[in-house]
């Protein structure tokens, strides 16, 4: 099923039934963030008190529902609270035919979506570095594209090609292509365009020659394939340290919960991703901020003496 086929558009169509707001995370390119990322926009969500459901397209690395796990693991074992999304991981198929892959590859997504469907105000999925016809049919459905980027040329050669003496851009790539057709399938079924953000990952603390060519370069290619550049993160080493207990900077900074004291990288960490997070934009509804301050309260009052828990009923 090619993305330009009759069939192609009929399952996006169909999987664009879901309500929720469908964030996607992708680049081409591994290792870029996007997993990371993935984790942080779930978590702020759920902070934020919208209801989030997840999907890991990602079936050979399943890096994110590993995450998802392992803080499920860490709020058991601390008796932390930490916010969980509702979580699915939609598989590979692996027959013979490229036909039959698809059609089971489309059933797990629809199953995944049906699901979802309804019941959750954002839909976060995280998908492979590799080209596949599940993390094309991701990008058509995407209504924000988030996409992490490390200020290496290498990983900018999946946007676009540069001129080695002046490094201006000389033109675009297979990623910046393929998501410029998502994109268009998407304005063809939905009727409706996909905010497309690229986010600088990995960034060092000083400016570098490297880092300002990267984003003259991005600058120029955002005009051209017209997405929007966020802030971006700095490379740091507490965002490595957080997968095994599933946390993320968003958490609570304390020893009880980190399970080390948190240092002033941590508080700088949950800044810049609190500054993406807002660059993003999303529709997160008057409704939810208020389901996110009352369970706020809830949990600062369900900690207080059980003789103060009168006032909680008014009287
Ligand atoms: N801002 C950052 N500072 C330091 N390390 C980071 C940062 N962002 C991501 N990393 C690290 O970079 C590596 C790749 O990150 P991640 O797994 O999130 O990327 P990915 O795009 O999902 O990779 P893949 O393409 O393999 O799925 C991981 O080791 C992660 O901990
Ligand atoms: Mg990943």
């Amino acid at each position: 099923m090619r993305i330009e086929s009759q069939a192609f558009l009929n399952a996006a169509a169909q999987a664009r039934t879901v309500r929720s707001h469908v964030i996607v995370l992708a680049n081409e390119k591994g290792g870029s963030g996007k997993t990371t990322t993935a984790m942080h926009v779930i978590t702020a969500l759920l902070k934020a008190g919208q209801r989030v459901a997840a999907i890991d397209i990602d079936s050979r690395q399943k890096s994110l529902t590993r995450y998802i796990l392992n803080r499920k693991s860490w709020a058991k074992k601390t008796g932390v609270r930490l916010e969980l999304p509702d979580h699915y991981v939609v598989d590979r198929a692996n027959t013979r035919s490229v036909d039959e892959n698809e059609a089971a590859e489309f059933a797990g997504f629809a199953t995944a979506i049906m699901a979802i469907e309804k019941n959750h105000d954002f839909v976060v999925i995280d998908t492979p570095a590799s080209d596949s016809y599940l993390m094309r049919l991701a990008h058509s459905m995407a209504d924000t594209l988030i996409t992490p980027l490390n200020d290496s040329y290498i990983d900018f050669d999946v946007f676009a090609s540069v001129d080695p003496e002046s490094y201006e851009v000389t033109g675009t790539s297979h990623y910046s292509e393929m998501v410029r057709e998502a994109r268009r399938q998407r304005r063809l079924v939905a009727d409706s365009d996909t905010d497309w953000v690229v986010m600088r990952n990995r960034l060092g603390q000083l400016e570098t020659r490297n880092g300002r060519n990267i984003a003259e370069g991005l600058a120029e290619l955002s005009r051209r394939m017209s997405f929007r550049q966020s802030d971006g993160l700095s490379e740091r080493v507490v965002y490595r340290e957080m997968f095994p207990r599933g946390l993320t900077v968003l958490d609570a900074l304390n020893e009880r919960t980190l399970g080390v004291k948190p240092t002033p990288s941590h508080h700088a960490a949950c800044e810049e991703v609190q500054r993406f997070f807002g660059a993003l934009r999303l529709p997160i509804d008057e409704r939810g901020k208020r389901r996110a301050a009352a369970r706020a309260e809830w949990f600062r009052c369900s900690r207080r003496p059980l003789e103060n828990s009168s006032e909680l009923m008014g009287e």
